[in-house]
Protein backbone atom coordinates (compact mmCIF):
# COMPACT_ATOMS: atom_id res chain seq x y z
CA UNK A 1 0.00 0.00 0.00
CA UNK A 2 1.21 3.78 -0.58
CA UNK A 3 -0.10 4.89 2.47
CA UNK A 4 -1.82 8.51 3.29
CA UNK A 5 0.04 9.85 0.08
CA UNK A 6 -1.63 12.80 -1.40
CA UNK A 7 -1.02 13.41 -4.95
CA UNK A 8 -2.07 16.22 -6.79
CA UNK A 9 -2.31 17.04 -10.40
CA UNK A 10 -2.47 20.43 -11.70
CA UNK A 11 -2.08 22.48 -15.48
CA UNK A 12 -4.03 24.05 -17.92
CA UNK A 13 -7.28 23.28 -19.00
CA UNK A 14 -6.80 20.73 -21.84
CA UNK A 15 -3.40 19.45 -20.57
CA UNK A 16 -4.53 16.08 -20.33
CA UNK A 17 -5.19 15.65 -16.34
CA UNK A 18 -7.76 13.29 -16.37
CA UNK A 19 -6.55 10.81 -18.75
CA UNK A 20 -3.10 11.06 -16.78
CA UNK A 21 -5.22 10.34 -13.39
CA UNK A 22 -7.28 7.37 -15.01
CA UNK A 23 -4.17 5.82 -16.32
CA UNK A 24 -2.61 6.52 -12.38
CA UNK A 25 -5.82 4.35 -11.05
CA UNK A 26 -5.58 1.85 -13.42
CA UNK A 27 -1.98 1.26 -12.37
CA UNK A 28 -2.60 1.72 -8.48
CA UNK A 29 -5.31 -1.02 -9.01
CA UNK A 30 -2.94 -3.46 -10.53
CA UNK A 31 -0.58 -2.58 -7.71
CA UNK A 32 -3.52 -3.08 -4.97
CA UNK A 33 -2.81 0.20 -3.73
CA UNK A 34 -5.86 1.61 -1.89
CA UNK A 35 -6.82 5.15 -3.22
CA UNK A 36 -9.27 8.11 -3.45
CA UNK A 37 -9.73 10.29 -6.27
CA UNK A 38 -11.16 13.75 -5.96
CA UNK A 39 -11.97 16.96 -8.44
CA UNK A 40 -11.99 20.29 -7.45
CA UNK A 41 -13.78 22.02 -7.22
CA UNK A 42 -16.23 18.84 -6.63
CA UNK A 43 -15.79 16.45 -4.46
CA UNK A 44 -18.50 15.98 -1.67
CA UNK A 45 -22.14 16.97 -2.36
CA UNK A 46 -21.54 20.93 -1.22
CA UNK A 47 -18.61 21.39 -3.47
CA UNK A 48 -20.52 20.24 -6.39
CA UNK A 49 -22.86 22.67 -5.86
CA UNK A 50 -20.45 25.25 -5.94
CA UNK A 51 -18.80 24.26 -8.70
CA UNK A 52 -21.68 24.51 -10.57
CA UNK A 53 -21.78 28.32 -9.88
CA UNK A 54 -18.21 28.44 -10.50
CA UNK A 55 -18.51 27.16 -13.87
CA UNK A 56 -21.97 28.13 -15.34
CA UNK A 57 -21.44 30.49 -18.06
CA UNK A 58 -24.50 32.76 -16.96
CA UNK A 59 -22.25 34.04 -13.66
CA UNK A 60 -20.61 36.43 -15.49
CA UNK A 61 -21.03 38.98 -12.95
CA UNK A 62 -19.10 36.74 -10.21
CA UNK A 63 -15.96 38.99 -9.03
CA UNK A 64 -12.28 37.74 -8.42
CA UNK A 65 -12.52 37.88 -4.82
CA UNK A 66 -16.03 35.65 -4.91
CA UNK A 67 -14.26 33.29 -7.47
CA UNK A 68 -11.27 32.32 -5.10
CA UNK A 69 -13.64 32.47 -2.07
CA UNK A 70 -15.90 30.20 -3.63
CA UNK A 71 -13.17 27.54 -4.88
CA UNK A 72 -11.43 28.35 -1.41
CA UNK A 73 -14.79 27.39 0.45
CA UNK A 74 -15.35 23.84 -1.78
CA UNK A 75 -12.04 22.91 -1.06
CA UNK A 76 -12.73 23.54 3.01
CA UNK A 77 -14.99 20.92 2.35
CA UNK A 78 -13.63 18.43 0.34
CA UNK A 79 -10.40 18.33 2.57
CA UNK A 80 -12.54 17.82 5.96
CA UNK A 81 -15.06 15.58 4.65
CA UNK A 82 -13.31 13.34 2.13
CA UNK A 83 -8.95 14.13 2.04
CA UNK A 84 -8.07 13.99 5.46
CA UNK A 85 -10.40 11.13 6.36
CA UNK A 86 -9.09 8.97 3.93
CA UNK A 87 -5.44 10.09 4.36
CA UNK A 88 -5.66 9.17 7.44
CA UNK A 89 -6.89 5.56 7.09
CA UNK A 90 -3.95 5.41 5.25
CA UNK A 91 -5.45 5.79 1.73
CA UNK A 92 -3.62 7.17 -1.19
CA UNK A 93 -5.55 10.65 -2.46
CA UNK A 94 -5.09 11.29 -6.08
CA UNK A 95 -6.51 15.42 -6.67
CA UNK A 96 -7.81 16.61 -10.03
CA UNK A 97 -6.34 20.04 -8.91
CA UNK A 98 -5.77 21.79 -5.48
CA UNK A 99 -4.92 24.94 -4.22
CA UNK A 100 -1.87 25.45 -7.02
CA UNK A 101 -4.98 25.84 -8.86
CA UNK A 102 -6.04 28.88 -6.71
CA UNK A 103 -2.10 30.46 -6.99
CA UNK A 104 -2.08 29.42 -10.76
CA UNK A 105 -5.76 30.68 -11.94
CA UNK A 106 -6.83 33.56 -9.39
CA UNK A 107 -3.13 34.88 -8.77
CA UNK A 108 -1.35 34.85 -11.94
CA UNK A 109 -4.46 34.25 -14.33
CA UNK A 110 -6.59 37.31 -12.48
CA UNK A 111 -3.75 39.13 -10.60
CA UNK A 112 -4.90 38.59 -7.19
CA UNK A 113 -2.62 39.08 -4.55
CA UNK A 114 -1.16 35.35 -3.83
CA UNK A 115 -0.18 36.34 -0.16
CA UNK A 116 -3.69 36.75 0.42
CA UNK A 117 -4.69 33.48 -1.70
CA UNK A 118 -1.82 31.37 0.06
CA UNK A 119 -3.47 32.64 3.14
CA UNK A 120 -7.10 31.70 1.99
CA UNK A 121 -5.48 28.14 1.09
CA UNK A 122 -3.88 27.77 4.37
CA UNK A 123 -7.79 27.81 6.19
CA UNK A 124 -9.41 25.82 3.53
CA UNK A 125 -6.63 23.10 3.64
CA UNK A 126 -5.89 23.41 7.36
CA UNK A 127 -2.16 23.25 6.13
CA UNK A 128 -2.72 19.75 4.30
CA UNK A 129 0.16 20.34 1.52
CA UNK A 130 0.60 17.25 -1.50
CA UNK A 131 2.92 15.04 -1.17
CA UNK A 132 4.01 15.51 -4.81
CA UNK A 133 2.31 17.32 -7.56
CA UNK A 134 2.38 17.31 -11.75
CA UNK A 135 2.40 19.89 -12.99
CA UNK A 136 1.12 19.15 -16.88
CA UNK A 137 2.72 21.81 -19.21
CA UNK A 138 1.11 22.78 -22.42
CA UNK A 139 0.95 25.54 -25.21
CA UNK A 140 -2.70 27.08 -24.26
CA UNK A 141 -3.12 26.87 -28.18
CA UNK A 142 -2.43 23.82 -28.70
CA UNK A 143 -4.49 22.69 -25.38
CA UNK A 144 -7.32 24.83 -26.55
CA UNK A 145 -7.07 22.81 -29.90
CA UNK A 146 -7.88 19.63 -28.11
CA UNK A 147 -10.89 20.69 -25.95
CA UNK A 148 -12.65 22.15 -29.53
CA UNK A 149 -15.41 19.27 -29.64
CA UNK A 150 -16.30 20.57 -25.82
CA UNK A 151 -18.47 23.65 -25.39
CA UNK A 152 -16.45 25.80 -23.22
CA UNK A 153 -17.42 26.33 -19.29
CA UNK A 154 -16.88 29.76 -17.74
CA UNK A 155 -13.49 29.28 -16.65
CA UNK A 156 -12.46 27.88 -20.13
CA UNK A 157 -14.17 30.70 -21.86
CA UNK A 158 -11.32 33.50 -21.32
CA UNK A 159 -8.99 33.87 -23.64
CA UNK A 160 -5.88 32.61 -25.05
CA UNK A 161 -3.62 35.47 -22.80
CA UNK A 162 -5.42 34.48 -19.80
CA UNK A 163 -4.26 31.07 -20.11
CA UNK A 164 -0.38 31.95 -21.22
CA UNK A 165 -0.47 33.88 -17.73
CA UNK A 166 -1.36 30.62 -16.16
CA UNK A 167 1.19 28.56 -17.63
CA UNK A 168 3.56 31.37 -16.40
CA UNK A 169 1.79 31.06 -13.16
CA UNK A 170 2.68 27.19 -12.73
CA UNK A 171 6.06 27.91 -14.44
CA UNK A 172 7.28 30.38 -10.99
CA UNK A 173 4.79 27.76 -8.87
CA UNK A 174 7.18 25.27 -9.91
CA UNK A 175 10.27 27.16 -9.41
CA UNK A 176 8.95 27.95 -5.72
CA UNK A 177 8.20 24.64 -4.81
CA UNK A 178 11.21 22.43 -6.33
CA UNK A 179 10.73 19.41 -4.03
CA UNK A 180 6.71 18.94 -4.21
CA UNK A 181 6.17 20.03 -7.65
CA UNK A 182 7.41 18.22 -10.47
CA UNK A 183 6.67 19.73 -14.20
CA UNK A 184 5.95 17.28 -17.19
CA UNK A 185 5.55 18.25 -20.74
CA UNK A 186 2.11 17.36 -20.68
CA UNK A 187 2.75 17.93 -25.16
CA UNK A 188 4.43 14.49 -25.60
CA UNK A 189 2.14 11.25 -25.95
CA UNK A 190 0.01 10.28 -23.21
CA UNK A 191 2.41 7.01 -22.83
CA UNK A 192 5.35 8.86 -22.06
CA UNK A 193 4.05 11.35 -19.90
CA UNK A 194 2.70 8.38 -17.51
CA UNK A 195 5.65 6.44 -18.06
CA UNK A 196 7.74 9.66 -16.58
CA UNK A 197 4.87 10.24 -13.54
CA UNK A 198 4.60 6.40 -12.88
CA UNK A 199 8.46 6.36 -12.45
CA UNK A 200 8.56 9.49 -10.32
CA UNK A 201 5.67 8.24 -8.06
CA UNK A 202 7.72 4.62 -7.70
CA UNK A 203 11.07 6.89 -6.98
CA UNK A 204 9.77 9.10 -4.88
CA UNK A 205 7.56 6.55 -2.72
CA UNK A 206 10.12 3.66 -2.71
CA UNK A 207 10.27 2.29 0.52
CA UNK A 208 6.48 3.43 1.41
CA UNK A 209 4.89 1.32 -1.77
CA UNK A 210 3.83 -2.52 0.09
CA UNK A 211 1.38 -4.28 -2.12
CA UNK A 212 -1.58 -6.22 -0.60
CA UNK A 213 -1.86 -8.62 -3.82
P1 LIG B 1 -11.83 21.20 -14.32
O1 LIG B 1 -12.34 20.35 -13.22
O2 LIG B 1 -12.38 20.84 -15.64
O3 LIG B 1 -10.36 21.32 -14.33
O4 LIG B 1 -12.49 22.66 -14.10
C1 LIG B 1 -12.22 23.45 -13.04
C2 LIG B 1 -11.99 24.87 -13.55
O5 LIG B 1 -11.85 25.73 -12.43
C3 LIG B 1 -10.72 25.02 -14.37
O6 LIG B 1 -10.93 25.97 -15.39
C4 LIG B 1 -9.73 25.57 -13.37
C5 LIG B 1 -10.59 26.39 -12.45
N1 LIG B 1 -10.08 26.51 -11.07
C6 LIG B 1 -9.68 27.74 -10.60
O7 LIG B 1 -9.73 28.74 -11.32
N2 LIG B 1 -9.23 27.84 -9.30
C7 LIG B 1 -9.19 26.77 -8.46
O8 LIG B 1 -8.79 26.90 -7.30
C8 LIG B 1 -9.62 25.47 -8.98
C9 LIG B 1 -9.59 24.28 -8.09
C10 LIG B 1 -10.06 25.41 -10.28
Amino acid sequence: MLVGKLITFEGIDGSGKSTQIQLLEAEFEKMGITYQTFREPGGTGLSEKIREILLDKDNIELYSNAESLLFAAARAQLTVEQIKPAIAKGECVICDRFTDSTIAYQGYGRGLNIKNLEMINNIATEGLTPDITFILDIDPEKASERMKAEAPDRMESAGIDFFQKIRQGYHQIMEQNQSRCILINGEQSQENVFKEINQLIMKRFKGELVCSN
